[in-house]
């Protein structure tokens, strides 16, 4: 009670006035990782999108969330296109200090919310045809995955182990979306798309064309990003969220989705 502003939730008065005053969240992801967040017809849902309705019951606004390509969210979000970033997005040191993949100062960086965890899986077609177990197993093999994602990261990686170890590079095609990648595995261009372990897990349930091999590598946590310095709407989010584990709708949202 006592909020004021244009919601009901007791934390409404924590938001910056600006998104008090708007009644909204603006959220950019890349709504194409079921379940985490993906289309129904216009509508973008998934296990990100009702953990966000949940949080907005406590915080008095709405979250509108916006599909974008991946790779670029955080120049958007930089731009003023939106106010946060909710899409399974790893909380890194590199986004948290806005540094390229070379490793180089490329923006302001970003604070996260952490708010789940999860690491890289390798999704294979049924029966493992290749018999691959590892990422260490896909040097001279094309592997596909998204582009700008920690699992690009990890084949960057791998493909320089490759070439160190003697042996041939991995050809890494990179997508601007998961769902591009996966393609390229239903065909038969590549042995392997990479990506996170309840996006794989979800492709790879009962009757699909698909199965999770090996193990989760470089399990993190997923943050919600907000421009750094934006310590108002940061804390705010953070109180909800807090709130939401408390009174259980986070368990619920989880189990809802099958995540864990
Ligand atoms: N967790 C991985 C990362 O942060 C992949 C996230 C991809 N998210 C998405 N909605 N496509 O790089």
């Amino acid at each position: 009670g006592g909020s004021g502003g244009s919601g009901g939730g007791s934390l409404n008065a924590k938001l910056p006035e600006k998104i008090r005053d708007a009644g909204v969240i603006k959220v950019g992801t890349d709504a194409a990782y079921k379940p985490m967040e993906y289309k129904e017809g216009a509508e973008i849902v998934g296990l990100d999108p009702d953990i966000a309705d949940a949080m907005g019951k406590k915080l008095g606004v709405r979250f509108e969330f916006t599909n974008g390509t991946f790779d670029g969210l955080i120049t958007s979000m930089q731009t003023g296109r939106f106010d946060m970033i909710m899409s399974s997005m790893t909380d890194t040191k590199d986004r948290q200090e806005g540094l390229d993949d070379k490793g180089k100062k490329a923006g302001k960086g970003v604070d996260f919310v952490d708010y789940l965890t999860a690491g890289s899986s390798i999704l294979v077609k049924k029966g493992n045809p290749e018999k691959i177990e590892t990422v260490a197993q896909m040097c001279g093999k094309k592997v596909a995955t998204q582009r700008g994602t920690t699992s690009h990261e990890i084949l960057k990686t791998q493909t320089e182990k490759c070439e160190k170890d003697g042996k041939k590079k991995v050809t890494v095609e990179a997508y601007d979306t998961d769902d591009e990648a996966r393609v390229r595995l239903k065909t038969g261009a590549v042995v392997a798309d990479v990506s996170d372990f309840p996006v794989a897990a979800n492709a790879a349930k009962s009757g699909s064309d698909f199965e999770v091999v090996g193990e989760q590598m470089e399990s993190a946590p997923y943050g919600i990003a907000v421009s750094k310095g934006n310590t108002k709407l940061r804390d705010a989010l953070k109180e909800a969220l807090v709130a939401i584990i408390k009174d259980k709708s986070y368990e619920k949202a989880l189990q809802k989705w099958g995540v864990e």
